[in-house]
């Protein structure tokens, strides 16, 4: 066991766990976010999908020890306040999720994308690799074509 000390929505945590322990694990049963979905826990699902440091990551395989010192955003962390983040929203508008697990993930992937492009192509939006075993795929990509014309 180890103490790590990291940021997640905005508050600095402190968690005893060994430094292997993934990011997930450390997420939902030590600090009870839940947001972020088990799935596969091996890198191919992406429903634990979060943010580090502004990118996207797959938190079931990133040990803890890997994010000590840096700025984690979950699902739980993306509004502000009251008002809810442009991808949100356009979740919201588009009616995306069906049963909902993916869709944490689905909306932190879109974020990402859309920090790295705010004009999209289908290409791009083709890369996103999250399973939605529900096949909202058509709504995610509405909902990201909608998000990018909400951004400010
Ligand atoms: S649970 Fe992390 S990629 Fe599937
Ligand atoms: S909404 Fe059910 S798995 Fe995506």
């Amino acid at each position: 066991m180890s103490n790590h000390t990291l940021e997640v929505n905005g508050q600095s945590v402190q968690v005893e766990a060994p430094g292997d322990l993934a990011l997930l694990w450390v997420l939902r049963d030590k600090l009870g976010i839940t947001g972020p979905k088990y799935g596969c826990g091996v890198n191919v699902c992406n429903a634990c999908t979060c943010l580090v440091d502004g990118k996207a990551v797959q938190t079931c395989v990133t040990p803890v020890a890997s994010v000590s010192g840096k700025k984690v955003i979950t699902i739980e962390g993306l509004a502000n306040g009251d008002a809810l983040h442009p991808v949100q929203q356009a979740w919201l508008d588009m009616d995306v999720p069906q049963c909902g697990f993916c869709q944490p993930g689905q909306i932190m992937a879109a974020v990402d994308l859309l920090k790295r492009t705010r004009t999209p192509s289908d290409a791009d939006i083709d890369a996103i690799e999250n399973i939605c075993r529900c096949g909202t795929y058509g709504r995610i990509r509405q909902a990201i074509r909608a998000a990018a014309a909400m951004l400010p």
